[in-house]
């Protein structure tokens, strides 16, 4: 059984960054291999998790729209839908402890019934063969009525250090909830935190019932390793960031 974590917050909260340094707790103690899913269409997890490399990554969009715009051009005396899955296969990101999956724009215009039920079997297959499915969404709230983010045992809500900030995760799980979306659990991180939170902001905090797995604080070579275009998965072990990670993962995954 696959434990699946997917993230969501509010544009710039830190969503990638988390996931990232989650995944390097991961790997770090052993839980490999990792499916990483890239479910931004403005995708950079790739980049996070230093596997972009100078090539231009392939996305499950355009297998999709490939395949949608030639589909009679299917090699003679193949099913369609096998020709397909060797499409979507080859847009799997191979590495030595995690793959990644980047699902870039979602579909055009047109009746892409037949691809879409492909690609969910496709992706519930694939996932199954994981322990760690991680999943990486865009800012807002699309994604959850688009129904993209279900089925999730963990998500993790990303907030700055601000009341609007909380409050927008709260209009999230609240989002999340009403359109009964099969979340096991909500967890809270609170990025680019004081080492202090403020009285107001513990209120705030308490009115909201959520459960908060953790505070991150600012750390300077995150932002240097995204300018020289490092992998966040070879951050030190003693960086600030990465030791609170440890102890955020050890609540979430508990
Ligand atoms: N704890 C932190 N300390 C320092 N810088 C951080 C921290 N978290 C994130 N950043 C920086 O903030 C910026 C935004 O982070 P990130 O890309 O993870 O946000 P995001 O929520 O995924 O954004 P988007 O909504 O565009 O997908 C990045 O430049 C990242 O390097
Ligand atoms: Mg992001």
């Amino acid at each position: 059984m696959s434990t699946i974590i997917a993230v969501a917050g509010k544009g710039g909260t830190g969503k990638t960054t988390v996931l990232a340094l989650l995944i390097h707790y991961l790997l770090k103690n052993g839980k490999r291999p990792i499916l990483a899913v890239d479910a931004d269409a403005d995708s950079n997890l790739a980049d996070a998790l230093g596997l972009s490399g100078d090539r231009s990554l392939s996305t499950i969009g355009k297998a999709r729209e490939d395949f949608f715009q030639t589909k009679g051009s299917v090699p003679a005396g193949m099913p369609k839908e096998a020709y397909f899955e060797l499409k979507l296969n080859e847009v799997l990101i191979e590495s030595r402890d995690i793959d990644l999956l980047i699902m870039g724009r979602p579909e055009g215009v047109g009746c892409y019934c037949f691809i879409n039920n492909v690609l969910r079997k496709y992706l519930e297959t694939l996932g199954g063969n994981y322990p760690f499915v991680i999943i990486d969404n865009e800012a807002g709230l699309e994604h959850l009525s688009r129904r993209t983010t279900n089925d999730v045992d963990c998500l993790l809500i990303v907030s700055d250090y601000s009341l609007n900030g909380l409050r927008a995760a709260a209009r999230i799980r609240n989002l999340a909830q009403d359109l009964r979306l099969k979340v096991k659990k909500f967890f809270l991180i609170i990025n680019n935190a004081p080492s202090m939170l403020s009285e107001q902001f513990l209120q705030e905090l308490h009115k909201l019932d959520i459960d908060v797995a953790g505070c991150l604080p600012e750390d300077s070579l995150i932002p240097q390793y995204d300018i020289e275009r490092r992998s966040l998965l070879t951050l030190p072990e003693d960086e600030a960031a990465v030791m609170a990670m440890e102890k955020i993962a050890q609540k979430i995954l508990t």
